[in-house]
């Protein structure tokens, strides 16, 4: 069975989005999203995908969730219920939920690995957010701060965490 790993980025009150888009432009972020998830497989909700500038994921194997039919995406695996998608991945060691917020609330009930990027500041235009987590169920095996710099309008902490069994 492959891990399933959940990862994010959220404001101070869990902030995820704003009309569709990000809240903010992290580029080691973005690295560390990208260094994550190559040659992995990626879920999304239909809003996120629509979401990406160019499309499909580059060296990944995207999957979009959505109850809209399949003819009407291309480079995409198309599946109408998370455990649909984990069927067609069952031959990846690693699975990662990649938002928004109606999948990440269903993923975070089962997932084994949470990659959270926690940006130091309130977004009060956020209009979409993170579920609320329970830190009870997961350790934290990672923890690295960053300061606000030229490329970097915010300080920001990468975490990982693993849920305890
Ligand atoms: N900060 C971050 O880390 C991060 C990461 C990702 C996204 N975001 C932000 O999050 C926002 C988008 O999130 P969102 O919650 O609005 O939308 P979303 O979760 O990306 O997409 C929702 C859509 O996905 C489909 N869907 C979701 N769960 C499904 C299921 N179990 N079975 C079948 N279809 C399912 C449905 O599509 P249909 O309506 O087509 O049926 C639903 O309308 C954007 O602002 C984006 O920028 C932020």
């Amino acid at each position: 069975m492959s891990t399933i790993s959940v990862i994010a980025a959220v404001d101070k009150h869990n902030g995820i989005g704003k009309k569709q888009q990000l809240l903010w432009n992290l580029p080691f972020d973005m690295k560390r999203f990208k260094n994550a998830t190559t040659g992995h497989a990626v879920v999304m909700g239909r809003r996120t995908f629509e979401s990406l500038p160019k499309g499909a994921l580059p060296n990944r194997k995207n999957i979009v969730l959505t109850t809209m039919p399949p003819e009407s995406f291309i480079d995409v695996f198309v599946c109408n219920s998370l455990p649909d998608a984990f069927d067609l991945c069952e031959h990846e060691d690693e699975v990662f939920i990649i938002g928004g917020a109606m999948v990440y609330k269903a993923a975070m009930k089962i997932a084994d690995k949470l990659y959270l990027t926690r940006v130091h500041y309130i977004f009060e235009d956020a209009d979409i957010f993170f579920p609320k987590i329970n830190f009870d169920e997961w350790e934290e095996v990672e923890h690295e701060d960053h300061p606000a710099d030229d490329l970097h309008a915010y300080a920001y902490t990468f975490h990982t965490y693993i849920r305890k069994r």
